[in-house]
């Protein structure tokens, strides 16, 4: 019996659980539920990641303290993964006493180690906010190319640079110029550990061959920078103990807390926790997506490596969640929140179409939803469960015969695939598992087809060679329960249910079950509703109901916190009404192909009034979409020559820029030319 430890990575307290979280969530949790179907001693640890700029600007907009607004979100997360069948035996956070602990007994490992320096960052300071600004926290024109309105850290077009190097900088915080400042940080010096990071990295044993060339590519291949792990206040994080009025960088601790949350565990269950952290008894398997790699494959096992704690055996790293080929969505509703599924769906049909999707190489994978429902529906109704609910009925009739009957060998076959079906699911390639418990379960239909229970019934004098078809078709299809169950635990729940014995080891799929009454059955899957669906995405729209209204170019994710700009100064009503805003029709859009940011649009104001509006709108809406849209316009600017034509006005829209702009909709019964007041 092996002795496993398994974490998928923490989720942030700043935003709720949505389906690309759940692609993480899943796969671990089917993975945990296999080793524990084979009799291995294995454990699920995860919690909140609380800590960082984000959280604390979050609770700052929402009048809340920090401590409030993580505990609520603890709940959510908790509720959500609930539903979906995501079993921890741990769920903590890192804003525990056993998370404060372990870090400072880490840290003090550090100091020992002499690995620690002190060493100046220049950085942006929010003197409004009060606050060094995160890179996410600032806006400006790149250095580079001059894209105006780019993130801290790079531009649109792939720069990278530092805050500080950001023309005309703008704080989200408080839409004020920040200030340079410097402050005194701590950093860790890695390179010390490169050659421990080259052997672990590269040894083929812990790591997808895909992830350690990324690493030899871009990190190994030359010395490794020093890590800052300190931010100074204010922050909400842990105080660094030797050093005041510093707080450890949210990525410092985020990982202890994978321990923390063990702790609590073993302190629950009185186990001694070394023997989890500490111990070669035990196997560490963490469960990322490839955009934190770098944390968990290089400054993570450096952080263990010097004091004393056991390495990952491996860093499972899968690629993103892309719905309809694209990414996620809010305004085309594919940003889906798990609550949001769970009021529409069978959570099921998730974890299965997941798992048929998963292998063990980092590509993304997509959710195509007409594949979802055609996949969900032939797989599992059609393939799966139809076995049971063609022969369930019969057997609660009869019951199981008390010797197997001769099934052809279908049985054996399927109880050998066995061995397959495991390694599959041990190498994290779920998709192949999938494949070969569909052959099987084929194989199963083909007999239930051909011996045709349901005229077996119509005859009285067939009714044990009734009894015996039902005992094959129910065995064949209790074994695929069984191998389907770290997949649909709900299946497997009810297939013990239904055949009076619990399905709680995966070598039950090796022996029959025989001699037993049979249960009322009851529906186990419905088919997916393709409504169901459209109703999920229509509730997960926040722009105005599709067509030409919706805006394409919407956020991927708005759980960021919106910062309100100040509000300007007060101007008389005659000011006001001195702009003359009106409805508008797109009647021609254009690209303007020198123009990195421009579309041509013609715009009707009704009669003969036009209209050219060169508007930076381009990459956010396609010119095709937003032909025969109605649009608000400011129809009295003054004509503004541009290098690529002259503007006759501007259409209003809202949002930061880049990907960020949303256009004003106008109710339907509006029509061009009638003033705006
Ligand atoms: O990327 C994230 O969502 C982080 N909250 C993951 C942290 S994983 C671990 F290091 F704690």
């Amino acid at each position: 019996m092996r002795q496993i430890l398994v974490t998928s990575a923490l989720p942030y307290a700043n935003g709720h659980i949505h389906i690309g979280h759940l692609v993480e969530y899943l796969q671990t949790d089917i993975w945990v539920r296999f080793q524990k179907l084979r009799g291995n001693r294995c454990i699920y640890i995860c919690a909140d990641d609380t800590h960082g700029t984000a959280i604390m600007i979050r609770a700052r907009d929402e009048g809340i303290g920090e401590e409030e607004l993580i505990a609520e979100m603890q709940q959510a997360h908790i509720r959500d993964f609930a539903g979906f069948d995501i079993e921890f035996d741990n769920y903590g956070s890192t804003h525990s006493q056993e998370n404060r602990e372990l870090c400072a007994e880490i840290w003090a490992s550090k100091r020992e180690a002499g690995l620690i320096s002190v060493q100046e960052v220049t950085q942006l300071y929010d003197v409004e906010a009060g606050t060094f600004l995160a890179d996410r926290f600032v806006r400006g024109t790149c250095p580079f190319c001059k894209l105006a309105n780019q993130y801290g850290d790079s531009c649109d077009n792939g720069h990278h640079y530092g805050p500080v190097d950001l023309i005309d900088p703008v704080s989200t915080l408080s839409g004020t110029t920040p200030e340079i400042r410097t402050a005194k940080h701590l950093f860790v010096n890695i390179e010390r550990l490169h050659g421990f990071l080259d052997e672990w990295t590269q040894s083929g044993n812990h790591l997808q061959p895909e992830i350690a060339n990324y690493l030899k590519g871009h990190f190994l291949h030359e010395p490794l920078r020093d890590w800052d792990v300190s931010r100074p206040a204010p922050y909400f994080g842990f105080e660094i103990p030797d050093s005041p009025g510093n707080y450890w960088y949210v990525w410092f601790d985020a990982p202890i807390g994978y321990m923390a949350s063990t702790k609590q565990w073993c302190d629950r269950h009185g186990e001694d926790f070394d023997q989890w952290w500490r111990s070669d008894k035990t196997e560490i398997h963490h469960f990322i997506g490839k955009d934190i790699t770098y944390f968990h494959t290089l400054f993570w096992p450096a952080m263990l490596k010097t004091s004393g704690f056991s390495l990952p055996e491996k860093v499972h790293i899968h690629g993103f969640l892309t719905v309809n080929g694209e990414k996620m969505s809010k305004s085309k509703g594919t940003f889906v929140r798990a609550s949001t599924y769970l009021e529409h769906l069978d959570p099921a049909y998730l974890r299965y179409y997941y798992a048929a999707k998963l292998t063990n190489r980092v590509d993304d994978i997509d959710l195509n939803l007409d594949e979802f429902v055609a996949k969900v529906n032939s797989d599992m109704v059609g393939n799966v469960v139809n076995l049971a609910s063609r022969t369930a009925k019969f057997a609660a009739r009869t019951g199981l015969s008390d010797v197997y009957p001769d099934d052809g060998g279908l049985f054996e076959q399927a109880a050998k695939g066995g061995d397959a079906i495991a390694e599959a699911y041990e190498a994290c390639d779920y998709g192949r598992a999938i494949r070969q418990i569909l052959v099987a379960g084929d194989r199963a239909n083909q007999f239930v087809e051909h011996n045709a229970p349901w005229n077996l019934a119509k005859d009285p004098e067939q009714a044990d060679r009734l009894r015996d078809v039902c005992t094959v078709g129910l065995n064949l299809f209790r074994q695929l329960a069984v191998y389907l169950a770290p997949v649909l635990p709900r299946l497997a729940r009810q297939t013990g249910e239904l055949l009076g014995r619990p399905i709680a080891r995966w070598d039950e799929s090796k022996t029959p079950v025989l001699g037993t009454s049979v249960g009322k059955f009851r529906h186990m899957m419905k088919r997916v509703d393709r409504q169901c669906v459209d109703a999920t995405v229509a509730a997960s729209t926040k722009a105005e109901p599709a067509g030409p209204q919706s805006a394409p170019g919407a956020p991927e994710d708005s759980d960021e916190p919106l910062k309100v700009e100040p509000l300007t100064e007060t101007c008389t009503f005659d000011e006001f009404t001195k702009v003359d805003l009106r409805i508008a029709r797109v009647v021609a859009a254009e690209d303007v192909p020198e123009a990195s940011k421009l579309l041509k649009l013609t715009l009707s104001l009704g009669g003969e009034h036009r209209r050219t509006v060169l508007a930076g709108i381009k990459g956010v809406y396609q010119p095709a979409d937003l032909i025969g849209r109605l649009v608000v316009c400011a129809a009295n600017l003054a004509p503004r020559k541009m290098k690529f034509g002259t503007s006759e006005g501007m259409i209003l829209a809202s949002g930061p820029g880049g990907k960020e702009i949303f256009m004003l909709s106008v109710d339907k019964g509006a029509r061009p030319g009638q003033r705006v007041h």
